[in-house]
């Protein structure tokens, strides 16, 4: 049976051309680490390192190549900038379309005495800016938005929320978890302070490295989360103050620094094209699924197809999710995510909770044709569940 990859929300499905052979290269050919060593296979991985710190800052307009931190992923990138900033009694603003990566950190800090407020947001996920504002005010300590809700692919106006904190001279934390190297991300222009993403999605290449990018007066802000030995300083017992020794405690993860370059490379090359095609084929999936609706599903999500990202969910009314995301697998070899994709509160305002959604999500190698064979496979569901 063919196989049809719709789950790159959850992790991106093929990798860049390149990913596999550079993070073979570093392991068969390389070997050697970084920032301990004083001879020449280590000071040009080291020049790669810094190459590839120079690739993520131009991906998203940051504030400088050293402001680039390596993490393994996006869930400790977003740990260490909400738990690394906030303290007991701070007032933070946050949005139902959050993952829990976002929202367990807070709910942890929270039992610690941080106040959660969140912004409203309707049932097709979008933020209600009208009301927004007044919920920042300059007692605000931060406000975390995540860029686009894994579950329905709503994105998030941070331009302007950006603008509402940069007023109010409150930090502005982002989840780009779904976006980056999907969707354009400019921290100046969208007054980011700190913002953190995987490897592994948007970015293409692999899972285990994850970055979190910051502002100069966040870091000094920032309570690293992890310390220990980082190459430098090594007389000192206290963590350097230097970016990025500050938050890159212990060896790096090599291979997937190495495997990055290569995905940010080929991005680097082809991503403007790329990104407008996957854009077309989200469109093409959305239109599809939305001329189903009177056949039996719910397609979950704004309208606004200049604000959706890849990621495009259905709820089956007449049948259980489930089972409808099981058949498509067995019957049809189309794989899906179903459920609540680890975002709760994102399916109560989307109107989906407890049940959750079947989620496809594409990605920039997906086709038309993969396309059109998913909504033909969901349709033949409907007609059987519908006796049609
Ligand atoms: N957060 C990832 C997803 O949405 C894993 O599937």
């Amino acid at each position: 049976m063919r196989k049809v990859y719709m789950d790159n929300g959850a992790t991106s499905y093929p990798k860049a051309p390149g990913v596999g052979e550079a993070m073979a290269d570093y392991i068969l050919n390389v070997g050697c680490n970084i920032g301990r060593g004083g001879y020449s296979e280590a000071y040009d991985a080291a020049a790669l390192v810094l190459e590839t710190r120079e690739q993520v800052n131009r991906l998203v307009n940051g504030p400088g190549a050293r402001n680039v931190i390596f993490t393994p992923g996006s869930t400790h990138s977003l740990n260490y900038l909400i738990k690394g900033l906030l303290r007991p009694g701070d007032k933070v603003v946050t949005s139902p379309m959050e993952h829990n990566s976002v929202l367990r950190p807070l709910t942890q800090l929270e039992a610690e005495g941080v106040e959660v407020a969140y912004f409203p947001c309707n049932d097709k996920g979008e933020l209600l800016l009208d009301q927004a504002g007044a919920l920042i005010t300059a007692d605000t300590a931060a406000v975390i938005l995540t860029h686009a809700s894994n579950v329905c692919g709503t994105v998030m106006p941070l331009a302007q929320v950006g603008e509402l904190c940069r007023a109010r001279g409150v930090p502005f934390l982002v989840d780009a978890s779904q976006t980056a190297g999907a969707v354009e991300i400019d921290m100046a222009a969208m007054h980011i302070d700190g913002i953190g993403f995987p490897g592994h999605k948007g970015l293409l290449g692999p899972q285990g490295i994850g970055l979190m990018v910051l502002t100069d007066e966040l870091a000094r802000r920032l309570t690293p989360l992890v310390s220990g030995g980082t190459g430098s300083f090594s007389h000192e017992l206290t963590v350097p103050e230097v970016l990025p020794d500050r938050f890159e405690a212990g060896t790096l993860n090599l291979p997937g620094v190495y495997g990055l370059h290569a995905a940010l490379s080929f991005l680097e090359q082809e991503g403007a094209p790329l990104r407008e095609r996957e854009h077309q084929i989200a469109c093409r999936l959305w239109e599809k699924f939305k001329a189903l609706e009177p056949r039996g599903i719910r397609v979950v999500g704004t309208d606004n197809l200049d604000m959706h990202t890849g990621v495009v969910s259905i709820h089956f009314l007449h049948a259980d999710d489930g089972e409808m995301a099981f058949r498509l697998e067995q019957e049809f070899g189309i794989d899906t995510r179903c459920g609540l994709h680890c975002a709760p509160l994102a399916h109560k305002a989307l109107g989906t909770f407890p049940q959750g959604t079947v989620r496809f999500s594409i990605g920039p190698f997906t086709t038309e044709e993969e396309v059109d064979y998913t909504v033909d496979a969901v349709a033949k569901l409907l007609a059987e569940t519908q006796g049609e």
